[in-house]
């Protein structure tokens, strides 16, 4: 029989994804994994662990000679990203929940393993407990993936849902993501679709070879969405989720955002509701698939990091084989987009940069448009998350040339 690697691991962080793994790990004797010291920020704080275990000293874990792996689930991307590079520099595999960091970081942090040639796992990263990330990487060949539809972030999925089927305020249903541990220590970043965009950046290099920073993809989150917008979306039997995609046109290019956008009821996102998270790959010859977990919390998130710890007694690593063994993916923004506006003054819509505008709804004091946006114009513009103004992409949003079929009727307005 063969004999696997023994994990000595030395742990970064004991909040909510550090503490579940320590339990975890507990009711796991067979991976063969222990954690010899957990590093954390603040010492004298009353922790579900024996004392002996914690220290303050980062350099205790990152120079133990006897610690062969570091994990490290901290909430300071920039202490992280210093953290991941000591490590790999001393001789370690490293794991990482840190999606921030590696969005922040990633051509670093490529260099640094073919550098050292050593493990850098980070499936918790994304979707938590869905292990899309392994899947992507070895699974769909670089010409097969065509596109990938995904809710990524629990927090405003969760929110969303308790708002407009519980009929729960924004505030309450935030609240209670961050009782739960789905929120991350700065809601913002969930709310107004940071953690999305930096989730989103980690799946592309995976999927398609895409190196790319986060400032360079087009994102929002769901503080714009209102309670009148749902209720377009119920009228049409759909309802709002906060959306990344990556789609490769026919010009073998990636259109790649994350917006909020209308879901139908038949659409396999429409089914994943609260902290969940769900994936639909469309790829050459399997049509679709869907995967589906829960995107956010203590042991869902721990349960990647388990799995990771797993492979590394297979010595296993990511080979990025659409960056390195393919030509990677280029991004492009020569596409359009169906949008829905709302509004609470035409003043604030410029109207004439639309191709076409298929609905006008001006009666009620919150109004609302249907209309076929250049993408560029929303990277290149504010003004659609400004002034109270709402952008929801329509169900069946990209549209990468603009003949007749695709303009479906243009209004005269005014
Ligand atoms: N704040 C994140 C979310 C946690 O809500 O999805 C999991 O990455």
């Amino acid at each position: 029989m063969n004999t696997h690697k023994t994990l000595t691991i030395g742990l970064f962080g004991f909040g909510v994804v550090g503490e579940g793994l320590y339990k975890i790990l507990k009711q796991t004797a067979s991976l063969n994994a222990t954690i010899k010291k957990v590093c954390i920020k603040h010492a004298g704080k009353k922790r579900n662990a024996p004392e002996a275990l914690f220290t303050t000293d980062k350099d205790a874990l990152l120079f133990d000679e006897d610690i062969n792996v570091i994990v490290e689930v901290i909430d300071d991307s920039e202490a992280a990203f210093e953290i991941v590079t000591t490590a790999l520099r001393n001789g370690k595999a490293v794991v990482s929940a840190s999606k921030k960091m590696i969005a922040e970081h990633l051509p670093e942090i490529l260099q640094l393993q073919q550098e050292t040639g050593l493990p850098f796992l980070c499936e918790a990263s994304a979707c938590a407990s869905i292990p899309v990330i392994r899947n992507l990487e070895e699974y769909y060949d670089n010409d097969l993936l065509h596109s990938i539809k995904a809710i990524v972030n629990g927090s405003t999925n969760f929110i969303l849902t308790k708002m407009f089927e519980d009929k729960l305020d924004f505030n309450k249903a935030l609240l209670l993501a961050q009782q739960l541990g789905f929120a991350e220590s700065n809601p913002v970043l969930d709310v107004e679709g940071y953690d999305a965009v930096n989730k989103w950046i980690v799946i592309l290099n995976h999927a398609y070879g895409i190196v790319e920073h986060p400032d360079n993809l087009l994102f929002t989150g769901i503080q714009n969405i209102q309670q009148s917008d749902a209720l377009v979306a119920a009228k049409n039997n759909e309802e709002i989720k906060l959306v990344a995609q990556a789609k490769k046109l026919k010009n073998g290019k990636v259109a790649a955002f994350v917006l909020p956008q209308f879901i139908q009821h038949d659409d396999h996102l429409a089914f994943v509701k609260n902290e969940y998270n769900g994936v639909v790959i469309e790829s050459g010859f399997a049509d679709k698939q869907f995967f589906y977990g829960k995107g956010a919390g203590s042991f869902p998130t721990a349960s990647a990091v388990l799995s990771d710890l797993s492979a590394l007694r297979y010595d296993y690593k990511y080979e990025y084989k659409k960056l390195y063994h393919h030509k990677p993916h280029e991004l492009t923004n020569e596409f359009y987009v169906r949008v829905y506006v709302s509004f609470e003054d035409v003043k604030y819509i410029p109207t004439d940069r639309f191709e076409s505008i298929e609905q006008w709804h001006v009666e009620s004091s919150r109004k609302y448009l249907v209309g076929v946006l250049p993408f560029e114009e929303l990277l290149s513009n504010t003004w659609w998350k400004e002034n109270n103004t709402s952008l929801v992409l329509a169900a069946d949003a990209i549209i990468e040339n603009l003949d007749v079929k695709n303009i479906k009727k243009q209004l005269k307005i005014m």
